[in-house]
């Protein structure tokens, strides 16, 4: 069980409905590494059992943004789901716990070196790029970095502004391709993001290639997608990237 500190919602981005980013003032939160996450919790139902207990119904989630006072999550509503409906309900100045130390491995310190740093995403599979494109270490690392975004519809799309940003900043070193599965829209492709590496259109709207000479690959989001794309890149001779087997993927499940 994780420690638990104090948070404050301190502002709310709503996206579109249902999709949104909370930043939460901390207190007592860890210096941690961008791509790692941290526990939400909210109170739970008491448990008769235990009626001094306080009970929290918790999950965990990639952070947003790299550490600091306020850090940013970004999150959808999950039908059905325990904790992300109660989530939604939050606004500015009110409480949610987080556990107060950064975990996992999905971080840049366990990526290998390479000529492009793939960053690929469904939905807010985005959070930890976001974090770690505002990261200044990830610029000094990585000379080109591609950003891959798949969503449902165009207005799940959010951050583009700030990637714009960053792509205006790095016009030589920074690409992003946005790709939409159920609409068409300018400026984006149209399709699931392992057909459309299969088939070549990604790298040809970035002009650069993904191979296992040149590239690291990092994946984060819907799980069925990490497979696919684990299959479609170890056509390519590309595989999982571990310490005593060294590869060019590196991935993280969000279910
Ligand atoms: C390392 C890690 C980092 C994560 N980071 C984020 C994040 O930054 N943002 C975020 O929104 N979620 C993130 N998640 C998912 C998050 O932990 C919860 O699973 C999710 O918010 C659903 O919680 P819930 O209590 O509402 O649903 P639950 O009551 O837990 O059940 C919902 C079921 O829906 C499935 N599910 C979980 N997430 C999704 C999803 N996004 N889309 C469709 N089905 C889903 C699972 O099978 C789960 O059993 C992360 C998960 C992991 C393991
Ligand atoms: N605006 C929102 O985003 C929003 C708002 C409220 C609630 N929700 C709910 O939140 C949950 C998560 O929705 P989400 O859209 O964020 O995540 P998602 O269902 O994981 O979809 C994100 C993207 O991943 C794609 N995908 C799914 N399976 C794939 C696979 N095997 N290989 C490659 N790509 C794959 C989807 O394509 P397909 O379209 O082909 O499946 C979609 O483009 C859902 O229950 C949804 O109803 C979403």
């Amino acid at each position: 069980m994780p420690n638990w500190t104090k948070g404050t919602i301190t502002k709310k981005q709503v996206w579109t409905d249902g999709l949104f980013t909370i930043s939460v003032k901390i207190d007592g939160v860890k210096p941690f590494v961008p791509g790692q996450f941290l526990h939400l919790a909210l109170p739970g139902e008491p448990n008769p059992d235990k009626p001094d207990e306080p009970q929290r119904i918790n999950r965990p989630y990639s952070v947003a943004s790299p550490f600091g006072p306020e850090l940013e999550f970004f999150v959808v509503v999950v039908p059905d789901g325990e904790l992300t409906p109660k989530l939604w309900e939050l606004e500015e100045g009110d409480a949610v716990e987080v556990s107060d130390a950064g975990v996992g491995r999905f971080t840049l310190d366990k990526a290998p070196d390479a000529d492009v740093l793939w960053l690929v995403a469904t939905g807010t599979g985005l959070a930890p790029y976001i974090a770690m494109l505002r990261t200044d270490q990830t610029w000094d690392r990585y000379e080109r970095i591609v950003l891959v975004h798949g969503v449902r519809h165009h207005r799940d799309l959010a951050y583009s502004e700030e990637l714009n940003w960053f792509r205006e900043k790095f016009p030589e070193r920074f690409r992003f391709v946005q790709s939409l599965t159920r609409e068409e829209a300018g400026g984006c492709l149209k399709g699931r993001i392992p057909g459309l590496f299969g088939d070549g259109q990604i790298e040809k709207a970035v002009g650069w290639e993904c191979t296992a000479g040149t590239s690291t690959v990092m994946l984060c989001g819907n799980p069925a997608m990490l497979d696919s794309m684990e299959e479609t890149l170890g056509k390519r001779g590309m595989k999982k990237h571990r310490s005593k087997s060294p590869g060019q993927i590196v991935l993280e499940r969000y279910w």
